[in-house]
């Protein structure tokens, strides 16, 4: 069954608390946790202390998407806050090798993601060191954005070339159940989903994510 991962950018930030055990006891599988630096993109989120407090109200696996210019500086503080799996832009470093090395090392998870823009090709030497893959079918910075259907045929390449290895498959970006079904099909395995989950009531529209066909 495909995994949800709800985007924590669109809860109630002063209700954190309350919101991370909503959505565990609605059936998430994972949180999403989006970090924006005002530089990679326009707005600015929150950093290693809003997660490590998050950290301590759940136990589910924390999907930590970096926005932010040269990442491989903050590493260890998102380790430390609690993240299970740190995914970075290879448009944000040109230490990708070197930030995913360092990721690996601190025995979490790594993945990359990618742009709209940004093909597929710049995955080819880094492939064999990554947990998971992040297909942006928006370009990222907001929640609520419309899904880009030219990214399916990503999805589809991706889903060929992740094929046999333990690669989580992950799409970011304008999910609802219309999306997620043609993302389902492209070979997705994972759907990050903001502004459906949280414009509705969070188990029925979690559970409409998992009973895609
Ligand atoms: C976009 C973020 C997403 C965002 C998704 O920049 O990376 O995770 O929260 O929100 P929706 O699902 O509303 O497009
Ligand atoms: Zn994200």
């Amino acid at each position: 069954m495909i995994k949800i991962s709800p985007s924590i950018l669109s809860a109630d930030f002063a209700n954190l608390k309350e919101e991370v055990i909503s959505l565990e006891d609605a059936g998430a599988d994972m949180l999403h946790i989006d970090i924006m630096d005002g530089h990679f993109v326009p707005e600015i989120s929150f950093g290693p202390d809003i997660v490590r407090s998050m950290r301590k109200h759940t136990s589910l696996p924390f999907d930590v998407h970096l926005m932010i210019d040269k990442p491989e500086l903050p590493i260890s503080s998102y380790v430390d806050s609690g993240a299970d799996m740190i995914t970075i832009h290879p448009e944000s470093t040109i230490h990708l090798h070197r930030t995913i090395s360092k990721i690996k090392k601190l025995k979490v998870r790594a993945g990359v993601a990618l742009l709209p823009a940004t093909p597929i090709s710049i995955l080819e030497h880094i492939i064999s060191e990554i947990d998971l893959v992040l297909v942006m079918t928006v370009n990222p910075g907001f929640a609520g954005q419309e899904f880009i259907n030219n990214q399916l045929s990503k999805i589809s390449a991706l889903a060929e070339i992740t094929k046999g290895r333990e690669i989580m498959l992950s799409v970011d970006g304008g999910i609802n159940k219309d999306t997620a079904s043609l993302c389902y099909h492209a070979g997705a395995t994972t759907l990050v989903s903001g502004s459906y989950i949280f414009n509705g009531d969070y188990r029925e529209q979690i559970a409409s994510l998992k009973s895609i066909e």
